[in-house]
This record gives C-alpha cells, sequence and structure tokens, in this order.
C-alpha cells in the first residue's frame, strides 16, 4: 500500500488526474459516521446532503456495512450467468412493497433511466411499431447518457452532442393542457420525476400527477416515473407516487436503494416485463450481490411504517425552521418547498461562495437547479442535528444579509 497522501496532496492528485466533470469542495472525505462525515484531517462536518440524496442509513450503520462485509467476504460479483441470493431477495423485497412485479437491476440512475426508455419504445414493437415518442418534461432530468439527455429540456445537459435521440417531445412540467396537446397516435409513455430534483425540487400542482395517469390511460400510453431521486423513503412515503393515489406502469430506482452502493433499478409489471425478453436488454453488473446485499438492509428499514414517519415528522420539523428563515431572510429566500427530507430553498445569493462558507463553519450542502439549495440529509438524521446544521445556515443569512 502507497503511504497515506495529505489532503493538500490528493486534492493536487484529482485536479491532475481526474477529468473535470465536477466542482468539488476543497474537501477530501475519509469516513463518516450517521449524518457526519469526517475529512482527511479529523474535522467533522454535519452533511445535508447524503452523497445527493444516496446514503440513506447515514455512514457506519454496522448492520449496513456488516452485511456488505459479509457478502464481500463470500463472493463480489457473479454475472446473471446464474442467480445469487441477495439480488433476488431484494427483487422480492421491492416487488412486494411496491405496484411491481419485476425488477431489472443496474448500476446507475440514468442505466436505470434507459431502462425505462427501451421498455416504453419496445412495449408497441409489435402491435403499432410507429408508436414510439415519449413525452417529457423542459426542467427534468434523467441522467446523462444520450437517451436520458434526450429525454430533457434542459439544453445545459444537451448542447453540443449533436443530434439525439428522435421522439421526445418536450412539455412544460405541470401543465396539463400542454400534457394533452402532446399526445398523439405515436405516443408510447410519458417520462417524469413525481418531484423535479435536479430541475429546483419542484413539486407539481394538486392533481397533475393523476391528472398524467388519466391522460396516459385514455391513449393507452405508459406512465414512467423516475424515482431515482424521491425513491426509497426520501420524501416520506417509500415511493413519491404513493402520496397520490396512482401507480406508474414503470418506474426506476438508483441512489438511496443501495445506501451507497452503486445500484439502479427498473420495476414493472409482469406483462411489461415480458417487453424486454433476452437478449434485448441486461447489464454485467446488474443483480451485484454486494449491491443488493446492501439494498436488502436498506429495504429492511426504511420500508417500515416507524422508519417512513420519522422521515415526514423530520420533513415537518425541517420546512417549519425553513419557513421562519424564510420570513426572517425574506430577501435572500425566495421560496421553500419539498416534502420529507427533500427540501429546495430558492435563494438571491452568491451560491458558490455560500457553499464554501458552510463549509468552513462544518456544514456540507448541495445546490441544484441555478440557485436552489436542495436539502437531503441522511434519512436517519435526528431533530438536534436538523437543529445544528439549520442554525449555521441561518447564522451565514445573517452574514449574507448586511
Ligand atoms: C431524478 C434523477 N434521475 C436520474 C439521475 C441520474 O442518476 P445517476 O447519476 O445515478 O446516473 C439523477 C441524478 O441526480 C436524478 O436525480
Amino acid at each position: 500500500m502507497p503511504s497515506p497522501l495529505s489532503s493538500a496532496e490528493i486534492i493536487q492528485l484529482g485536479e491532475k488526474y481526474l477529468m473535470q466533470t465536477y466542482r468539488p469542495l476543497p474537501l477530501v472525505i475519509e469516513s463518516g459516521q450517521g449524518a457526519r462525515v469526517i475529512d482527511a484531517d479529523g474535522r467533522s462536518y454535519l452533511d445535508f446532503v447524503a452523497g445527493i440524496a444516496v446514503c440513506s442509513l447515514g455512514y457506519g450503520h454496522a448492520e449496513l456495512v456488516g452485511a456488505i462485509q459479509e457478502q464481500a467476504g463470500k463472493i463480489v460479483h457473479t454475472s446473471n450467468q446464474a442467480f445469487n441470493e441477495p439480488s433476488v431477495r431484494l427483487a422480492e423485497a421491492l416487488c412486494q412493497n411496491s405496484f411491481a412485479e419485476r425488477v431489472f437491476f443496474c448500476n446507475s440512475g440514468a442505466e436505470a433511466n434507459e431502462s425505462l426508455l427501451k421498455l416504453a419504445r419496445r412495449a408497441f414493437f409489435k402491435t403499432d411499431p410507429e408508436r414510439y415518442e415519449i413525452i417529457c418534461m423542459d426542467k427534468a432530468f434523467h441522467g446523462r447518457t444520450l437517451g436520458t439527455m434526450s429525454a430533457t429540456g434542459q439544453a445545459k445537459y444537451k448542447d453540443g452532442f449533436g443530434s439525439l435521440l428522435p421522439g421526445f417531445k418536450v412539455v412544460p412540467y405541470g401543465d396539463v393542457d400542454a400534457m394533452r396537446a402532446a399526445f398523439s397516435s405515436k405516443t408510447a409513455a410519458v417520462i417524469m420525476e413525481p418531484i423535479l430534483g435536479e430541475g429546483g425540487i419542484v413539486k407539481p400542482p394538486q392533481g397533475y400527477l393523476q391528472d398524467v395517469r388519466h391522460l396516459c390511460d385514455e391513449h393507452s400510453a405508459l406512465l414512467l416515473f423516475d424515482e431515482v431521486q424521491t425513491g426509497i423513503g426520501r420524501t416520506g412515503k417509500l415511493f413519491a407516487y404513493m402520496h397520490e393515489n396512482i401507480i406508474p406502469d414503470a418506474m426506476a430506482l438508483a441512489k438511496g436503494l443501495g445506501g451507497g452502493m452503486p445500484i439502479g433499478a427498473m420495476l414493472t409489471t409482469d406483462k411489461l416485463g415480458e417487453v424486454l425478453e433476452f437478449p434485448v436488454h441486461g447489464s454485467t453488473f446488474g443483480c451485484n450481490p454486494v449491491a443488493t446485499a446492501a439494498g436488502l438492509v436498506v429495504m429492511k428499514h426504511v420500508a417500515t411504517p416507524a422508519f417512513l414517519a420519522h422521515v415526514s415528522k423530520m420533513g415537518l420539523y425541517l420546512e417549519s425552521r425553513l419557513l421562519e428563515l424564510k420570513k426572517q431572510f425574506s430577501r435572500l429566500i425566495l421560496d421553500v418547498r419539498g416534502l420529507g427530507l427533500f427540501y429546495g430553498v430558492e435563494c438571491a445569493l452568491d451560491t458558490n461562495s455560500f457553499r464554501k462558507d458552510a463549509l468552513a463553519n462544518g456544514l456540507l450542502i448541495n445546490f441544484c437547479g441555478q440557485q436552489v439549495l436542495r436539502l437531503s440529509p441522511p434519512l436517519v438524521i435526528d431533530q438536534a442535528s436538523l437543529d445544528e446544521g439549520l442554525d449555521i445556515l441561518a447564522m451565514l443569512l445573517l452574514q449574507y444579509n448586511k
């Protein structure tokens, strides 16, 4: 093993050798416990990001760590030439706790959404091959592959890559009339996030998701939900569609599902599952036993009424304190919106320097959209930790208000 490097050396190596696709903070994370991460110099930070809505059970969760270690000690990869127990048990747990009857495992949110797009485009292939169009949302974010990039209106992700996939119609999020007008005999599906994530944590208007469900039914089109960020308890229900008394035809998961292990999944019904028959779809690392062993622990904890009640309770508390901050700093905070432990705070301030100042004061935060502070702490966070982080935010807002 090479001797340990200092933080400065690690950052220097990263800046030299990693592609510059991100803008990381000057921070080297070495370990974590609960809702805190510790840097390479032993400094502790309260984490309101959770690896971008990933580390659902927080850090150093003994059962999660134990399951990963135990499975890694047995075998780390099997390929899909054989079955393994963690993946079939996780598929069972996901089906038993959702509308779904079939699961396809992959490695990321983009790959799970690619699976949705392939499912939709192939669903009518034998009966109505002209029917392959997919309606998507202008501020959506579904991933960085060429397919998922085609399913958004956001130019900042799409520009410069030549022509993307044909057959996508972009409509404004929340506008049911525009959605109605976009349907045609070619419409195979609608793909959407039940709450916009990267687009700025935007909840749709009351009744919108139900209207979209009805439109899909009227046109025999599929409703595809991207629950990569909203799924696995983030909004206080196991899946965000459960707030609305509707069910999608297929759904993509990733982020929180593995508690930090890379995993994605597409969930759908028995009948639709048949669309992606052998050999039209697959993924070498899908059904990975270590990732799915982690997912099983996540599901065991998150898919319980007590855990989800905790998320809802903490979410309501978070919202009440954010609304107080909005009242106090009305010049800097323009809007507060979200559900569960998934909140956006639209701000009028220099987000880059605010993020760095938060770091200097021991708080990890992150912005999505242009000016929206995204709060997505580990789902296990307690009220005292929420208060600690919110107090740091309040102190910074006071400084920025001068
Ligand atoms: C709603 C949504 N879908 C898809 C993705 C892409 O997931 P991944 O980065 O794992 O490919 C993201 C990532 O932020 C997301 O928020």
